[in-house]
Order: C-alpha cells, then structure tokens, then sequence
C-alpha cells in the first residue's frame, strides 16, 4: 500500500509548521518543497526557519559540522527573555543543575571528547547484552497483548506495548529499579516536552521542575558509583576519560573526567532520545505492518526478515522528523543561499521519500536495495549513539510478532493521531485486536527466558 501524498488540493502557503493539521501528515508538504526549492523558508519560533528536504543536501549538511553548526541550543537561562529569567530562578530555588551542552548541541571538537567517552559506556557488546531483557519483554508484552484482546476487545498498543518496553529497557540499561518506573517514564516525558511545539511559558516550566527531579535522582546514583563502581552505564560514565594515546584528545582533557552537570545531560540526551523515539517507530512498524496485509503475511512466515521491515518502517516514519542546524557562514544548499546565522532544519523525513532516490517513495517495501540509505538517525559526527540499541529492540519485537501472532488489526484507522511536534512524530494512540498463533507454532517463547 503507498501512503501517496495527495497534494491536489494543498497549496504550499498554508504550510505553518506548528498547525497541528499540518503534523497530522506532513508529507504532501515535504512533497512540494523538495520539488520547489532546496531550502524552503518559513516562520517559525520568532524568525525564519529554512527547511532542508532533499536527500543529497540533507546527508551532505549533516556530515558538514563546520558549516552547518549543531549549537543551536545556547543554553535556555541565558538572555533576558521571560522564560530564561524564570528559568534561572526556578533551578535557584529548586537546587538543580546548570544544563549544558553535550553530544546533541555542540560541535566536534568539543562534541568528539563526549562521543568518545559515551562510547566507552555505550559499548556494541553492552547492547548486545540487553537482548536477552529486549526479548523477555517483548515476550511479556506480547502475552499481555494477546489476553486483552483475547475476547475481541480493543487495546492501545502505544500505551500498553510501545511506550513500556523502551522505557523499561532503558531503565535497565540505567539500573532504574522497577518502583521508579513511573517516574522514569515522567522525566523522559518532561524532557520533550518543549520539542518541536508551541507550550506556554509555564508549561515548561512545570516541565522544568519535573527535569530537576531528575537530575536529583541521577546525581545521587552517580555518587553512589563513584563510592561503589558497579557493573553498568552510570559507573562507566563516572569512570570514562581520554587517555593520552588518543591522537586526536585535547591534551588539556586527558584524563578528565565528566563533571556531574557533563554526565547529567547526557543521560537527559540518552532518556529521551532512547524512550520516545522508540516508542515511536514501534507504534508506526505496527501501523504499517497492519496496513500492509502482504508484508505482514511475508513476516509471518518468515519471521527472519524483521530488520528489513524495521529499516523501512524507519524510513518511511521517521520518528525523528528532523533537527535543528546553524549556518555558521554564509552557505548554499543546493543553489538556495542561506545567510550566517540562519538556523535550519534539516528534514530527515522529507530526504527519506526523496524520489530521486527511492523508486515509489511512498510505498511500504520492505527489503529495498538500497534501504540503508535513509537518513532516519541522521548522518556524520551526530549519527544516532542508540541506533544499535533502537534496531536491536525494533528487529525483536517484529521478529516475536511474525513468530506468536496470527493476526494484526488497528481498529481506529480513522481517528489516528500524531503527538503535535514538529521534531518528534509519533502516533498517540493505536487501538489494535491480536490473535496468538497456534502454541505449537512458536513453542512458548522458545529462548528459556523468564519475564523480568
Ligand atoms: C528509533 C529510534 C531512534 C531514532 C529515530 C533516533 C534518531 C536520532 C537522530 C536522527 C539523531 C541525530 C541528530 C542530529 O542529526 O543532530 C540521533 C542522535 C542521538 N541519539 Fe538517537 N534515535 C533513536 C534511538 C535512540 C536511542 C535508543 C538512544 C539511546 C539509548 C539514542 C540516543 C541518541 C543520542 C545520545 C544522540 C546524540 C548523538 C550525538 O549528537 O552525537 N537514540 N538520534
């Protein structure tokens, strides 16, 4: 089935990329800019805001750091707007930590120190190690899936499987024990809550106050660490340095620790990129299998194709629409000049159904040559810490989906709706009936593993 834009009736001057009409689907929009211009101007967040929707433009910016700039958050207490004098007093009075910028808003050199010590936690094999926790999960999920709906009755997969199982990987990989689950997930919530969306002052606020709760809860547990090391992230964040043989270290930062505000924002970047954006991909993967009766037929009976799927479910919903750039110079993208200073925003979503690059851009076809081509978590010195993880969790559950379910319905096609950011797209809701295959089809979870 192709999700074909239909763009007959759309005029690109009623594009307002904060209408929530507009974020119900974006895409007969992105359609009409990257066949217009490279860079399509809009107004946004106070001033222009150029939006980059070519794949060729897109994927060359975002490997080009020293022109296309990631500082574009300076640090929301300084100036001497309302919301930042607030904002300083509320972190005065609530005891919280200064943010600052890490792996997200700052720029290689700088940015490189923090990968690499990210890295040094975030290690290929610690991933590898949360499989047995993905797949259990998913296995308990599913169970509760099936015998909810086992009378016909309706459930919301983003709220009963999509949302719970990254937040409870991820609370895992941060040894967040089961009690604080709630609140884990509340702190993940506060942390988006001003992304890519137009909340009042004091909404942020309250959100705000929500993000000190967290740094509180965080910092403890560091110090913790650093009295008693264990074996997790948290102690090997508190013991990550750059050692001298590191040919590319600044030699003033050998052997530097992360300060506590350092490691703070960067388990803020890990939350919230690790939680909704999983949540995201993992309630569109479930739409669009949904949607296309044939793929999802092919996933049953070969349950073995599940990264092929999630590589195009990726693709086609970005759960990550975009994200911010700087120029730090007067720059061209494609042949539209863009002037110092301008901020941008480079569309993964609209360079991933790019026609010059995907035959039938629109249609779900899992199994593409070329399928690694999509830009869903971005490209060059930002490219996505979590996509290990993100694909490990994504290719799990479609696998133990195609192996324990007969069928897949959503049953509010009509009413789907998307969460109102620009940056972060994902559906709401989606109220769906399951039916377990056969027992003898999948022989119980088939892997030994207990529910956690
Ligand atoms: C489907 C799920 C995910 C998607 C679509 C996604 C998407 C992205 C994208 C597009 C970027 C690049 C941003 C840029 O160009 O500036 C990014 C960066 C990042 N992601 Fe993800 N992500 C996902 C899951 C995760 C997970 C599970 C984690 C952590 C466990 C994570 C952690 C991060 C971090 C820390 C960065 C910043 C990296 C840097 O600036 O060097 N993400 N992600």
């Amino acid at each position: 089935m192709t999700e074909s834009p239909d763009t007959s009736n759309t005029q690109l001057d009623e594009f307002n990329i904060f209408d929530p009409g507009v974020q119900q689907c974006p895409h007969m929009y992105y359609a009409m800019m990257r066949e217009e211009t490279a860079a399509y101007e809009t107004r946004a967040m106070g001033g222009s805001l150029f939006l980059v929707t070519r794949h060729g433009d897109v994927a060359d910016a975002a490997l080009d750091h020293s022109h296309f700039s990631s500082r574009f958050d300076t640090g929301s207490m300084e100036g001497n707007s309302e919301f930042s004098q607030r904002l300083k007093q509320l972190y005065e009075d609530e005891g919280g930590y200064e943010p600052v910028g890490t792996m997200l808003t700052v720029d290689p050199p700088v940015h490189t120190r923090y990968r690499r010590l990210v890295a040094q936690a975030f290690t290929p094999k610690a991933i590898a190690n949360l499989e047995p926790v993905v797949r259990s999960l998913t296995a308990e999920l599913l169970d509760n899936l099936i015998q909810a709906s086992s009378d016909g009755a309706s459930i919301d997969f983003v709220e009963s499987f999509a949302v719970p199982l990254p937040v409870r990987v991820m609370a895992k990989a941060l040894n967040v024990p089961d009690d604080r689950l709630k609140d884990f997930k509340r702190w993940s919530d506060a942390s988006v809550a001003g992304i890519g969306t137009n909340i009042s002052i004091d909404e942020r606020l309250d959100a705000e106050r929500e993000v000190i709760e967290f740094q509180k809860y965080f910092a403890a547990q560091l110090e913790r660490r650093r009295i008693t090391p264990e074996d997790d992230l948290l102690t090997a964040l508190v013991g990550a340095t750059i050692e001298r043989e590191d040919s590319e270290a600044d030699e003033e930062l050998v052997g530097v620790p992360l300060n506590v505000n350092e490691m703070l924002s960067i388990i803020q970047q890990l939350l919230v990129a690790g939680n909704e954006t999983t949540t995201h991909l993992l309630g569109e993967m479930f739409r669009l299998l949904a949607e296309n009766r044939g793929e999802w037929e092919a996933l049953r009976s070969e349950p073995e194709r599940s990264s092929e799927v999630v590589e195009e479910a990726l693709r086609l919903a970005a759960p990550t629409q975009g994200m911010f750039r700087i120029a730090t110079e007067d720059v061209e993208v494609g042949s539209e000049f863009i002037a110092a200073g301008s901020r941008m925003v480079l569309l993964y979503a609209a360079a991933n159904r790019d026609p010059n690059v995907w035959e039938d851009p629109d249609a779900f076809q899992p199994g593409r040559e070329n399928s690694a081509a999509h830009l869903s978590f971005g490209r060059g010195p930002h490219f996505c810490v979590g996509a290990g993880l993100a694909r490990l969790e994504a290719r799990i559950v479609a696998e133990e989906m195609g192996r324990r379910l007969e069928s897949i319905e959503v049953t509010n096609s009509e009413q789907l709706r998307y969460h109102p950011s620009f940056v972060l797209r994902g559906l709401q809701r989606l109220d769906v009936t399951v039916s377990a295959k056969e027992v003898s089809d999948h022989g119980g979870d088939g892997h030994g593993n207990e529910p956690i």
